[in-house]
This record gives structure tokens, sequence and C-alpha cells, in this order.
């Protein structure tokens, strides 16, 4: 699936327990990269880590707990990654989910903006001084999982927790499209350094989140369930713009991909909503940095 040899650097994958992540996650130690697994669920997390060692034979594999809920604790958990990893190769920021009603969490911000969008920012925000070390002996690649769904529709910059007309695929949609935008503003601010960031859809995945995101998802999952995807396949271009030493993953920049080629993106994702997002989650994750 790729032909690049991974050892000796560091992968942290978030949302590794499950679906996408944990495949990819399983075919970076296989290929021998030391992973570090960022999961919210303990059991789940230590089942995903014995899984991967038993089936690769690599022992280099670390669980790290946050939930993605709170900014608080995905602040806490990369202060742990810091200690432990002086660089960091690839950062997979895939951790998400969609919610069935709108919920705010204990820090006051909408549950599926923290989740999708702001938690994986503030994570990506905290490693950047290992990140940029690794980028002193090699490419270094940030990778962001997103979703045809973010065609759903443009952001409200007056109401990005959707405080009117939430609706459960309007709300996974816009954090979907944030992921994009930050993909791709990130890639400006760090057009300097030896870095590639990017984002992909995965597909319609046959993966556990159909069932978590309420009963539209449920339906929904259940529809075109014959139509999904494996996680094999839905991971494919995941695991090719984490690790692959092709040009067109290496030189992904900042871009959106679909089945390892550029996808087209909604007219809406313009640069200068990509700007504002990045200015609005940097104020809203100033009090975890
Ligand atoms: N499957 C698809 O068709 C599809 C299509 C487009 C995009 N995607 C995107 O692909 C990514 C991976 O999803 P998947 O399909 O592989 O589904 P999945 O199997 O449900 O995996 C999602 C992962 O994110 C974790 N997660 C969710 N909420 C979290 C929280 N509050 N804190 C920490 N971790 C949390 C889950 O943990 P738990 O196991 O504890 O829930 C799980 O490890 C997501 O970003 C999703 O939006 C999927």
């Amino acid at each position: 699936m790729t032909d690049a040899v991974l050892s000796g650097k560091n992968y942290v994958v978030t949302g590794a327990n499950s679906g996408i992540g944990l495949f990819a996650a399983r075919r970076f130690a296989g290929l021998g990269a030391n992973v570090a697994l960022v999961c919210r669920n303990e059991e789940r997390g230590r089942a995903a880590v014995a899984e991967i060692v038993a089936t690769t034979g690599n022992e280099n594999v670390s669980l790290y707990l946050a939930d993605f809920s709170s900014l608080a604790s995905v602040s806490e958990m990369a202060d742990k990654l810091l200690l432990d990893f002086p660089k960091i190769d690839v950062l997979c920021n895939n951790a998400g989910g969609a919610n069935g009603s709108r919920t705010v969490t204990d820090e006051g911000l909408e549950t599926t903006l923290v989740t999708n969008h702001l938690s994986g920012f503030l994570l990506t925000k905290k490693l950047l001084p290992v990140i940029l070390n690794a980028a002193d002996e090699g490419l270094v690649r940030i990778v962001f999982t997103s979703s045809y769904g973010h065609f759903n529709s443009a952001l409200d910059f007056e109401d990005l927790g959707l405080e009117q007309g939430y609706s459960t695929l309007k709300a996974y949609g816009r954090s979907k499209l944030m992921n994009l935008l930050t993909a791709r503003e990130l890639q400006n601010h760090l057009a300097e350094k030896n870095v590639v960031t990017s984002s992909f859809h995965p597909g319609a995945v046959r993966t556990p989140i159909w069932g978590k995101g309420g009963a539209l998802a449920r339906i929904l999952g259940l529809v075109i369930y014959p139509f999904m995807k494996s996680t094999e396949q839905g991971s494919d271009t995941f695991i090719w713009l984490a690790s692959s030493q092709d040009k067109a993953s290496t030189g992904a920049q900042g871009q959106y991909f679909y089945e390892r080629k550029r996808a087209e993106i909604a007219k809406f994702a313009t640069d200068e909503d990509a700007r504002r997002l990045w200015q609005a989650s940097e104020e809203l994750v100033a009090a975890y940095c």
C-alpha cells in the first residue's frame, strides 16, 4: 500500500482504537514506526495497543488518554506527549464523530466543534515545537481526517457553536470543513518549514461511527451500509498521505484528497474563511495552551 519504511519515526494518531484510525495506526506500526495511540477510553485503547503489538510484533506502541470534548483533557495529554517525545514526525488528527443533538460541554463549547476541530487544533498547536524538531531531520506531516460532508454549508463566524439551526449533519459537516481549512491554513503558517499538511475524505466507510451519532446517522448508515468501503479501503489515502514517498503525497501542500488525488472542495472553503477560522480557533483554545 505504501513504499515508506518508518523505523525511527514517531507517529501520533488520534481516534486510534477504532475504524480507519486503528487500521492506519496498525499499518504505521507494521512499517516500524513508534506509534502513540490517542484514545478516550482506557479499555478500548489498551485493547487496540495489544492487538497492534500482537499483529505487527512492534512493541513500540503506546497509549495516551484524552477526551476530545474537553480542551483541558487534550492539553494535559499533549503535555505528556511533549515529555515523552522530543520529536514527532507525523501527527494524524483523526478523532471525531457526530452528535444527535446539540450539547454544550462543561467548558462552554458546542460538543462537535470542540471534539472534531478545536481539540485537534489545540493538540497541533501544543505539539508544534516537537514537530518542528523532527522537521530539522526530515519531512514531517500533519494529516487531518475531513469528509465530503464539508460540502454541507459555509461557516457562520457569528455562530460557530450553532446555537441557531443545529442539525447533526450541519454540525458534523462544518467541523469537517474546519479540518480542511485548518490543514490549508496551517500549511501557510509553516511555509518555510519542512512540514507538509493535508486533509482527506476517506469515503463512506464501514466503521462504528455510524452507530454513535444519533438516529439520523444510524438510519443513513444502514441505508448505505452495503455500498460502504472497508476500513482498509477507507484508510488507504490516510496512510498514503501520512507515510508515502510518492511526490503527490509529500507535496500535498495543505490540500484536500480523495482516493490519493486532489479532490474538489466546496466553493465556500475560501482562504479568507481559513484565516478567520484560525484566528477564532486561537481565541477559543487560548486558555488551554
Ligand atoms: N466512516 C466514514 O464513513 C467517515 C466518512 C468521512 C469522514 N470520517 C471521519 O473519519 C474519522 C474516523 O472515524 P471512523 O469512521 O474511523 O469512526 P470510528 O471507528 O468511530 O472512529 C472514531 C474515533 O474517534 C474517537 N473519538 C470520538 N469522539 C471522541 C472524543 N470525544 N474523545 C476522544 N476520541 C474520540 C473514537 O473513540 P471511541 O471508540 O471511544 O468512540 C474513535 O477512536 C472521523 O474524524 C470521521 O469524521 C469517517
